[in-house]
């Protein structure tokens, strides 16, 4: 099929499905969660063969969709998949799993397929498997008191650049927070502070938001560029540079941002408060901006 009578008999299929939360696309299928099946041999199963996003969108808007875009690209050329999609055709697929009266995240994820008996090495001649699901945003309960976070050693790999579904790293650390009672744990490696088990990681030090630079021991969020310009727009001085975690906990102010939490305002890290135990005035504007931005941003 050619890309105009793909997308035309998508549209189609889509026309005639509820597009409820249980709604998914596999492959070039809606259908419903549940009967959305991949093999067992398929190397995201086997391996964790794979890459993903997860895009926002308001009100049916997606929210810096071309930026997800090229992050996703560069997901897969350093796992040497190619595109399965281009631009167009991803808004295609994922459009219809949008509800214009709910705030939502979309996951979209890619692996390299199902391979004929499980072997390391690439398969030849695979078809990689597609797969996305929306799920509501749901606005994190603390914010106005703040967040708890643990500092822990970051035991991940070298690609933290590349979002890619093999997460054990991250899960056992996630989980080591909430095991804490803790919303996030702070990943430090080689004593400087990287980004959160899921998000990235801003701290106000001497009046100055500060946040690692982008290589390959952190995600480039699109919620930190976002906060980058904002802050560059209105004035906030602002810096991309190393943090220790010595001097994270001198910090006036910490916040973790991602596109499903957006910016959590840190207000304990390992169990001592941070300034005054609130959500900083910094993190008060900034937050502030980014809501009206966020509802004003549109593709
Ligand atoms: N995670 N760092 C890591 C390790 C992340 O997993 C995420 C987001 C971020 C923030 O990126 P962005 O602002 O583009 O969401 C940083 C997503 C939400 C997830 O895995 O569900």
């Amino acid at each position: 099929m050619d890309n105009k009578a793909e997308l035309s008999s998508l549209t189609a299929q889509t026309k005639l499905i509820p597009f409820g939360y249980k709604t998914v696309y596999l492959n070039g299928s809606y259908l419903p969660l549940d009967e959305a099946k991949v093999s067992v041999m398929d190397r995201g199963f086997l391996f964790g063969d794979g890459v993903y996003e997860v895009i926002p969108a308001y009100s049916g808007n997606f929210f810096h969709f071309q930026q997800h875009m090229q992050r996703l690209e560069n997901s897969l050329a350093s796992i040497r998949l190619t595109n399965p999609h281009d631009r167009p055709q991803w808004s295609a697929i994922l459009a219809p799993l949008l509800d214009v009266s709910l705030d939502q995240s979309v996951y979209l994820q890619i692996t390299r397929g199902v391979g004929a008996k499980r072997d390391h090495a690439f398969p030849e001649n695979i078809t990689p498997t597609v797969f996305a699901m929306s799920s509501t945003i749901v606005p994190f309960t603390d914010l106005a008191s703040g967040a708890k976070a643990i500092s822990i050693d970051d035991s991940r790999w070298e690609l933290c650049n590349v979002k890619a579904t093999t997460l054990l790293a991250n899960i056992l650390l996630r989980q080591k927070a909430v095991e804490s009672g803790c919303a996030e744990a702070i990943l430090v490696k080689d004593g400087y502070v990287t980004e959160g088990a899921a998000s990235n990681i801003f701290a106000v030090i001497d009046g100055i938001l500060i946040t690692p630079p982008k290589s390959h021991e952190i995600l480039p969020g699109i919620t930190r560029d976002v906060i980058i310009d904002l802050a560059e727009q209105n004035n906030i001085p602002y810096s991309e540079d190393i943090i220790s975690l010595e001097a994270l906990k001198t910090a006036s102010e910490i916040w973790l941002t991602s596109s499903t939490r957006e910016i959590i305002p840190v207000v304990q890290l390992d169990n001592e408060t941070i300034a005054n135990g609130k959500p900083g005035p910094v993190w008060q504007t900034m937050n502030q901006l980014f809501q009206v931005y966020k509802r004003s941003h549109h593709e």
